[in-house]
Formats: C-alpha cells, structure tokens, sequence
C-alpha cells in the first residue's frame, strides 16, 4: 500500500497572508506515489492558494513544500521538474492547433520529444483533432489538452484545480479512469481539488479537507466510517423525542431520519418504537456519503452552490 512508501510530496507548516490576512494558516499534507487525494474545501476555503504554492506560482510567506526531496523556496528549478499542474481554466493559444501549443508548452522542459508530445496526445484521447485550432475546440477538449500539457514531461506529481468544471457526464467518467491509471500504472501521486463531492468519491483514495485556511481532516476512503441507519415511522413528530430521549440526534431525510447506530441494537430501538405505538414503515442500513461527512466537519451550508451543479 502506498503509505508504506515515502511521500513525494511533503507540504510543511505552509503559511500565506495576504494584506494581514492569514488566508493559508500552517497547512500539513504528505502525498504518496500512486494515490489520487482529493482536495475538498467550500468556496475561499484555500485550496487554490495552496495549489498555487505547491505549483511555485506563488511564494508561501512561512513553511516549504518539497516535491521529491526538492524544496519549492530553495531549489525551485529542480522541485518544478517534477510536477505538472492545471490551476483553473488553462490558458491556451486560440488562435494555434493544439499541437502547436503543446510544442510551445514543451519548450519550458528539458527532453520533451516530438514522440512524446503524441504520446500525451493519444493518452488523453485528442489524436483526430490535435491538428485543428484551439479555438474550435469544445470545453471537454481544452481540458484534455490542458492534461496533456501538464503531463508532458512526465511529472511524478500532478496537480489539478477544479479540473472537472464543465465536463459531461462521460467525460467526467473517462477523466475519473485516466486519472486512475496515471496513478496506478505509473505511480503519478495526484492532487484534485473539487466541489463535485460525489464525483471525487470516486476517484480518490483518501481527502484532505481544508477550511477556513486550515487542514481540518485528512482521511483515507476505504476507512470503516460510523454506521448509520434510516428510520422511518408515524407520526414523525412522536418519533423524534423518542429518538432523542434515546440520545441520538435524528437528521431529517425524506420521509424519515438518519441515526447514527450500529446493527447490534437497532432490534432494541425497533421494539421501543413499536411498543411506543408508533407505526414503523422502514428501517434500514444508511451509507453516508462523502458529502454528508463533508456537511458535518465543515458545519453545512456552505456547501449549496455544489449541490445546485
Ligand atoms: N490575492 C489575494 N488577495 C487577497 N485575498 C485573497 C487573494 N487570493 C485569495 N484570497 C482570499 O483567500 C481565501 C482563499 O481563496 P482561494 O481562492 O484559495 O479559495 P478556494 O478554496 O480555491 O475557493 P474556490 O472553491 O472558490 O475556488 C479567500 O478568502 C480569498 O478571498
Ligand atoms: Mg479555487
């Protein structure tokens, strides 16, 4: 398992202040190769400024990042060698081909060859119209051309801000499993910000979640996580004292309420509510999902504008 492995990314007590302001406050995150690690936070949580210090792209005002032993403050040039990243929209030449562009972004590294640029091309799956103008291209194909950009130089470290913006429903799936491979068959360590909850449950193996400009959790997905029930009875408002004289605090999901309790006493509770008269229609095992964890350890609401996409 890849933690049994040195990290290759090690972000240290990383710190940003803007104008007094303390937006990134003394971030801690070890990234190992052949993981995929989502990067959660609601909107002006920090994951762009911090993305943005891991890339080089900004200087961090205390803490370092080193990318394979090279540290991002100290030995730039050489840390830069090793990660490929898109933060927001790529910016592309409209008006070249895509093969074009590509050979412009290939004369920032040492040894990209013309082999390796169609390699990169046929990866991301733009081989039929790499030769046509960005400009025509869709906003899925940008993207992909975007991902063939930052893989050029084969980096053992990529970074991708929000890079599922805009993409269909396939194309979020092939993106999902490219980036699975990348990891897997080549060991690429990936970091992924997003606010498609589900999307990145998919796709990652553990999530550093960040708020406010502080690492609040960092968890592994395959991690036992509490178990949950739903239950359903009439009337609803009898149920819920009695829930709670139980100690739980039920959560309302449609007809019904979350709990948190595991399968061993739920006969117990069963026959409370049967005896308190209550007309019981379903109980039942209730997996939560990524973004019901995400609503709870950053205090909900803030998560609406992604449950609207
Ligand atoms: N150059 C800047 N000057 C002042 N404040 C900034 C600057 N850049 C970012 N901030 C602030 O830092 C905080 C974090 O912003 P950041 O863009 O990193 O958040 P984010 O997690 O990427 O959010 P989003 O999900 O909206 O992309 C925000 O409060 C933002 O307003
Ligand atoms: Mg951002």
């Amino acid at each position: 398992m890849a933690q049994t492995a040195e990290p290759i990314v090690r972000v240290k007590n990383l710190s940003k202040t803007i104008g007094g302001k303390k937006i990134i406050d003394d971030v801690n995150l070890d990234l190992y190769p052949g993981q995929v690690t989502g990067f959660l936070g609601p909107n002006g949580a920090g994951k762009t400024t911090t993305i943005r210090m891991m890339a080089g792209l900004m200087k961090p005002t205390a803490g370092d990042v080193t990318i394979a032993g090279k540290s991002i403050t100290s030995d730039f040039e050489d840390a830069m060698t090793n990660i490929g990243v898109i933060v927001e929209n790529p910016e592309m030449y409209k008006y070249m081909s895509g093969y074009k562009n590509l050979l412009h972004f290939a004369r920032m590294h040492k040894g990209v060859t013309k082999e390796r640029i169609m390699e990169v091309v046929r990866q991301v799956g733009l081989e039929n119209r790499i030769n046509e103008k960005v400009g025509t291209y869709s906003l899925g194909m940008r993207q992909r051309l975007g991902l063939a950009q930052a893989l050029l130089h084969n980096p053992k470290f990529l970074i991708l801000d929000e890079p599922t913006n805009g993409l269909d429903p396939a194309g979020i799936r092939e993106f999902r499993v490219y980036l699975r491979s990348l990891a897997e068959k080549a060991g690429v360590s990936v970091l992924v910000s997003s606010h498609m909850l589900s999307e990145i449950e998919l796709m990652v193996d553990r999530v550093a979640v960040i708020q406010n400009g502080r690492l609040i959790d960092i968890r592994e997905m395959k991690e036992e996580t509490r178990p949950h029930h739903y239950v359903e009875a009439q009337p609803a408002d009898r149920l819920v004292p009695l829930l709670k004289s139980k100690g739980y605090t039920p959560v309302p999901t449609g007809a019904g309420f979350i709990i948190e309790e595991k399968a061993e006493r739920i006969p117990a509770l069963v026959k409370s509510i049967v005896e308190g008269d209550l007309d019981l229609y379903a109980v039942r095992p209730y997996r939560r999902t990524l973004e019901d964890e995400f609503i709870e350890m950053t205090g909900g609401g803030q998560i609406a504008q992604t449950a609207a996409k």
